[in-house]
C-alpha cells in the first residue's frame, strides 16, 4: 500500500464521457486500429486472457497490499560488481519488474557532483528552461558535467549492462546485445514543499503505438491469443523492432530503455518527491493492453467483477491513450489495477543509490515533497544496443559533441556548448563514442 495517510493526490481521471469520446471519434485511426486486433484475434481469445488476467490482479493486489513498498527488491552495487547478485534476488527482480541498487556512487563523490551541479545551474541561469514553469524542477539540460560524470561511472556501466542483462536476446541475433548505450534524458531538483501533479500514473515508451505498429502489437501477442501467461515481459527479440515514436509527441523516448532508471543525487523518501512504482509489469501490461476492447457493467456495484464486462471492438475509446502523450492510467479508467492500493513509494533512497523499472512499468512521480531538503535525481536509464538503439545514439552524439540538445529534447532543450564550465565528452571522448553507438 502507499505510504500509510499519503493521500490519494488529485491526478486525472479519464473518463468516457461525451467531448472525450468526440476527441476519439474524430481521429478514425484508433477504431481502426481495434478492428484489425478484433479480426485477427476476436473475442473468445481476447475475453480469456481479460478473464485471467483480473484474476491475476486480484492476488496481486493481497500480495501488494499486505508487502507495501518491501515488494521492491533491493541489491547492492558491490554484488554486482562481485557477479554475485543472488539467484533468487535475480528472480525476485524480474518477478516484480523493479528494483533499488544501493551504493553504485560513492556519497562523498555525490555531494561534490551535486555542488557542481547547483553550481552549474546558477551560473548559467536564464540560459536554459525548466519544467513545470511556474515550480521548475526538472531541467532542460542534457550535457552538464554532473549529468556526464554519472552517466559514465565506471559502476553505473558495469550496472547497466548488468540490467540490460536481465532480458533475453535472440542468441542468433548479433543486432540486439545487453552492451549499454546512453540515453541522454533531463536532471530534477526538486525543492522542499513544492506539489507536482504533472506526472500521475503512465506507462512510458510510447502509447497507441502499443496497438498500432504491426512489431509493437507482436509483443503483446500472447495476450491478445488468449494465452497472457504465456507474454514474456523480457522478449527482446520481439521489443527490439517496436517503433515507439510511431506518433509524435515529446512524451515519446525514440529509444527503447530495457529499464528505466533515475540516480539519486540527493535524498529522497515517500511523500517526500520521490517515485511511485506498481510492482507488477505481466499482468499489469495484459490487463492495460485488453482495456480498450471491454465495457465496463452499466451496475457500478459490478464493476471488480471481470465477468460482467462487455467485449466491445465497435468503440474508439483508448481509456488514457492520447497520441503525443504516454499511457496514461487512472483509477476510474483502469479499476482492476486498485492504483489506489497497488501504486506504491519507493523506500527511502541515499545519495549514489538507483532505481529501475521496467520500460512496461506504470509509474508516477511523488505527488508530494514534505521535507526539507531538495530531492534531485538525474534520468540515467539502462539502454540495450537494438538497431534502433544504435541509429538515434549515433545522431545522439553527432549533436551533443557540439553541445545541441538530443534529438528528442529539441524541442525544449538549448545549446549548451556557450554555457560556462560547460565541458561536453572533454576528457572522456572515446567513452562517450562508444556508449552513443560508435
Ligand atoms: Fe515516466
Amino acid at each position: 500500500m502507499r505510504e500509510e495517510s499519503a493521500p490519494w493526490p488529485e491526478w486525472r481521471e479519464f473518463v468516457e464521457d461525451k467531448s472525450t469520446l468526440q476527441e476519439y471519434e474524430g481521429d478514425p485511426e484508433f477504431l481502426a486500429i481495434k478492428k484489425q486486433i478484433d479480426e485477427e484475434y476476436g473475442e473468445e481469445k481476447l475475453r480469456r486472457s481479460w478473464l485471467k488476467t483480473c484474476a491475476e490482479l486480484e492476488e496481486l493486489t493481497e500480495e501488494i497490499k499486505e508487502k507495501g513498498s518491501q515488494i521492491i527488491p533491493i541489491i547492492d552495487m558491490a554484488d554486482v560488481r562481485r557477479g554475485c547478485v543472488a539467484i533468487k534476488d535475480v528472480a525476485e527482480i524480474r518477478r516484480v519488474g523493479c528494483f533499488v541498487v544501493r551504493n553504485v556512487i560513492e556519497q562523498c563523490e555525490m555531494d561534490r557532483l551535486y555542488r557542481d551541479l547547483k553550481n552549474y545551474l546558477s551560473i548559467n541561469k536564464g540560459r536554459y528552461t525548466a519544467w513545470p514553469q511556474d515550480s521548475p524542477s526538472i531541467f532542460n539540460l542534457y550535457n552538464t558535467p554532473t549529468q556526464n560524470a554519472l552517466r559514465i561511472h565506471p559502476n553505473q556501466l558495469q550496472l547497466m549492462r548488468w540490467i540490460n542483462g536481465l532480458w533475453n536476446y535472440p542468441n542468433d541475433d548479433e543486432e540486439a546485445s545487453p552492451q549499454p548505450l546512453l540515453y541522454a534524458d533531463a536532471v530534477r531538483v526538486r525543492p522542499a514543499k513544492q506539489t507536482f501533479l504533472g506526472l500521475g500514473p503512465h506507462i512510458d515508451a510510447g502509447s497507441l503505438c502499443r496497438w498500432g505498429d504491426p512489431a509493437y502489437r507482436k509483443v503483446y501477442h500472447e495476450i491478445f491469443a488468449g494465452n497472457s501467461e504465456n507474454h514474456d515481459i523480457f522478449d527482446m527479440g520481439k521489443r527490439k523492432d517496436a517503433n515507439q515514436a510511431l506518433y509524435l509527441g515529446g512524451a515519446h523516448s525514440t529509444v527503447m530503455r530495457a529499464f528505466q532508471g533515475w540516480t539519486a543525487i540527493s535524498k529522497t523518501a515517500p511523500r517526500e518527491g520521490t517515485i511511485l512504482l506498481y510492482p507488477n509489469v505481466k499482468a499489469a501490461i495484459s490487463y492495460v493492453m485488453l482495456r480498450p476492447f471491454f465495457k465496463p457493467p452499466s451496475d457500478k456495484s459490478k464493476i471488480s467483477d471481470a465477468s460482467q464486462w462487455t467485449y466491445d471492438p465497435s468503440s474508439s475509446w483508448f481509456p488514457g491513450t492520447f497520441k503525443p502523450q504516454s499511457q496514461l492510467l487512472s483509477p476510474t479508467s483502469h479499476p482492476h489495477l486498485r492504483l489506489k492500493e497497488c501504486l506504491i513509494h519507493v523506500p527511502p533512497i541515499e545519495p549514489g543509490d538507483t532505481v529501475w523499472w521496467h520500460t512496461d512499468m506504470c509509474h508516477a512521480v511523488d505527488a508530494e515533497h514534505v521535507g526539507n531538503m531538495d530531492a534531485s535525481v538525474a534520468y540515467i536509464a539502462a539502454t540495450p544496443n537494438t538497431p534502433i538503439n544504435k541509429a538515434y545514439m549515433q545522431h545522439q552524439y553527432d549533436r551533443m559533441v557540439v553541445g545541441h540538445p538530443p534529438q528528442d529534447f529539441v524541442s525544449n532543450g538549448v545549446d549548451e556548448s556557450g554555457f560556462e564550465e560547460f565541458q561536453g565528452f572533454e576528457g572522456n571522448p572515446d567513452i562517450f563514442k562508444s556508449l552513443m553507438g560508435y
